[in-house]
């Protein structure tokens, strides 16, 4: 097979777990080689620990899940003590990206600088989609322009690192969006984030605590692939496909529609070696093909 390179890096294959979807790799050295999946983004990591939503946190509906995790994770001095090592040792030749998500311009910053100058991972993806998270002015940064160009001319000269710029669904405009991110500094674009979702209670119980979620799964496949082919008819850097894929023919339909890499994230809850499994298949239809 040929050789598969990326944001400057040798991917495995194109297949890589998407953020909050695989912590920061426990799970994927629990069930699999690192080998077999070409790279892991983290659980977006904030300034400070965060211990998220009230429970529940997912539910699940025919088509995929609804989740409003509030970003939980265990803050910024953790992972750069005790997760960035970890991750070093044990996640051998798989690419990793550090996740960075925050409410003001600032703690980006904060996270960016203080994690630059460690090692154990190839780049930051900056979670600017987030439906639970929201910055001051009550939207997710990719949907407010001149904040998420702040982000970006605020972080951009912190890094010679690849950055990944990850946006959301429900972007009426996200090839322009991607566009603008592009020129602020993002040397690649993650499509999509979850989709903002609600389900209505079962008997006396929330679906969520919090009311609302982000939408995930096979639900999402054709809306994730609609904005990974506006955006790459738009921007000349490589885009991540994410949203929706659970099997092989979704990945290669993010592939054709232009995405240079796959994430697979609700797809791992049902089955943890789905990342992988498809990844050997997409690898078989490759050596396949003259
Ligand atoms: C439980 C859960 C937690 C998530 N946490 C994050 C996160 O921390 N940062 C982020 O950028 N995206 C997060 N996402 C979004 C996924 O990375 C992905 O963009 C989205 O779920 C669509 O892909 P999928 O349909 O394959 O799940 C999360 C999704 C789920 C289901």
């Amino acid at each position: 097979m040929t050789e598969l390179r990326v944001f400057g890096a040798r991917f495995a294959n194109p297949v890589l777990f998407a953020a909050g979807t695989a912590g920061f790799g426990e799970p994927v050295v629990a069930t699999i080689s690192p080998a077999e999946v070409g790279g892991l983004v983290t659980k977006s990591v904030t300034l400070e620990p965060r211990r998220g939503n009230p429970a529940p946190r997912v539910t699940e509906f025919r088509g995929g899940m609804l989740n409003s995790l509030g970003l939980a994770n265990p803050g910024l001095e953790v992972v750069r003590k005790e997760k960035l090592p970890w991750m070093a040792r044990r996640l051998g030749e798989m690419i990793v990206f550090l996740s960075v998500a925050g409410r003001t311009p600032d703690e980006y910053v904060e996270v960016v600088s203080a994690l630059e100058a460690e090692g154990g991972f190839l780049g930051f993806e900056l979670n600017l989609s987030c439906p639970n998270d929201v910055h001051r002015r009550g939207r997710p940064f990719c949907l407010d322009p001149p904040a998420m160009r702040d982000v970006l001319d605020r972080v951009r000269p912190l890094t010679d690192r690849p950055l990944l710029a990850k946006l959301a669904p429900n972007d009426p405009a996200v090839a322009a969006t991607a566009a603008l991110a592009v020129r602020h500094g993002a040397d690649g674009i993650t499509a999509v984030n979850t989709i903002p979702g609600y389900l209505p209670a079962r008997g006396a119980r929330r679906a969520l605590g919090a009311g609302s979620g982000g939408t995930s799964g096979p639900a999402i496949l054709p809306v994730g692939l609609a904005a990974v082919r506006e955006i790459a008819a738009a921007v000349d850097v490589p885009v991540v496909g994410v949203g929706g894929i659970v099997s092989d023919s979704g990945a290669r339909a993010y592939l054709d529609a232009g995405a240079s890499l796959v994430q697979v994230g609700t797809g791992s809850f049902a089955d943890p070696r789905c990342a992988a499994r498809l990844a050997r298949r997409l690898a078989r239809r490759s050596e396949a093909v003259p």
